[in-house]
């Protein structure tokens, strides 16, 4: 008989069917309830469209991000990517809330390169691949409308030295046990990514390190780097910082299913840089649902591309109703993807050399 295996969420590997409600409760996490979405609305006005839609889910402590922000209390958002490849649109979704509320609440934002992880992963990063990546990876955050006065990029190599004292405490503070535990390393897992998380623990102490008073830290990510954060909050109090507080979103899945678009399946996943007739071409070949609700096309448009609820409703009864086949949808789709392609390409090229000076 087959065996239905359970899904399988770590920051390295995502496969299988998510039961997002059943994340929450195997991660300990809570969901972004009605009652927290109008306090919300209350400090960013109209909700955004990922919270109205329930892309991002789920937190930890954003009700004590409120309170502190509520009271005039500053706050940083803190999050990152591992500079291994090109960014697909998966990616952009933790970044266009990022934002949004970096937009919303006038706040800092540390933005970590974690070169050194994808060069201890051996898989075929060195420095040089790397330096190139950051460059290019940075060109796709900023190009989403960051502002630069407000983003600090932290690529952990060239400035290990901002993060190094700080994950020496952390590092201090966690047992290899746990850590084996809580990532799934063994014995033949390599030294450098025992002591890697603390690298990537690390920013959401620093703005409190550097007032020399607390100044709590709000990540937004893909809830597959929740380990991080867990064991980031077990050394917070330990240390005197204040637990980073989380929002978890959803992974957006590749274009033929799957769970989560993912760069090792290269069909499936529409980059940044890809031309019009390339994308029109992946679209064209992607593997539809049977249901809007579980299919990548309908998925690209609510979790991403389209922010207006009615365009979107209006998509998903036309499906439903058998008033649009597979054919007329991906047409509108590779649409829509390229004019969001094009206007996000001419900004890459815009912003290039403010973009470097960021790096430095
Ligand atoms: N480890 C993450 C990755 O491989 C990169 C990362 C570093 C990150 N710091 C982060 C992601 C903070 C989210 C939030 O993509």
């Amino acid at each position: 008989m087959a065996h239905r295996r359970a899904a399988v969420v770590t920051p390295w590997t995502v496969r299988g069917k998510i039961d997002y409600g059943r994340l929450m409760k195997r991660f300990g996490t809570m969901p972004i309830t009605p009652g927290l979405l109008d306090r919300i609305r209350r400090h960013t006005g109209r909700l955004h469209h990922m919270l109205r839609r329930g892309v991002f889910y789920s937190h930890r402590d954003l009700d004590a991000i409120l309170d502190h922000h509520e009271g005039g209390g500053r706050f940083v958002l803190y999050t990152g990517r591992g500079p291994s490849g090109p960014v697909h649109l998966g990616h952009l979704v933790p970044w266009t809330f990022t934002r949004h509320l970096q937009e919303a609440f006038g706040s800092q934002l540390l933005f970590q390169f974690t070169d050194d992880e994808r060069m201890l992963l051996g898989d075929g990063v060195d420095e040089e691949s790397a330096g190139h990546w950051v460059l290019e990876n940075a060109l796709d955050v900023m190009a989403l409308g960051l502002d630069p006065d407000r983003t600090e990029f932290i690529v952990n190599v060239r400035h290990a030295a901002k993060l190094y004292p700080l994950a020496l405490k952390i590092a201090r503070g966690l047992t290899c046990s746990t850590v084996r535990a809580v990532f799934g390393f063994g014995d033949d897992s390599n030294l450098g990514m025992m002591f890697f998380p603390s690298m990537q623990a690390a920013p959401c102490f620093l703005a409190s390190e550097r007032a020399g008073e607390p100044v709590p830290c709000l990540v937004p990510a893909g809830v597959d780097q929740d380990p991080y954060w867990r064991i980031t909050r077990d050394v917070a109090g330990k240390l005197g910082y204040p637990k980073p507080a989380q929002v978890h979103g959803r992974m957006l899945p590749g274009l033929s299913g799957g769970y989560k678009m993912s760069s090792s399946r290269p069909v499936t996943a529409v980059y940044t840089t890809d031309v019009p007739e390339l994308v029109e071409r992946k679209i064209a070949e992607a593997e539809t649902g049977a249901h809007p609700a579980r299919c990548p096309m309908y998925q690209y448009r609510y979790f991403l591309l389209t922010k207006d609820d009615d365009t979107v409703r209006e998509h998903y009864v036309d499906c439903l109703e058998g008033d649009m086949d597979c054919r007329e949808c991906k047409a509108r789709l590779a649409e829509t993807v390229n004019r969001f392609l094009r206007r996000h390409q001419q900004r890459r090229r815009l912003i290039r050399g403010g973009v470097e000076k960021m790096l430095e």
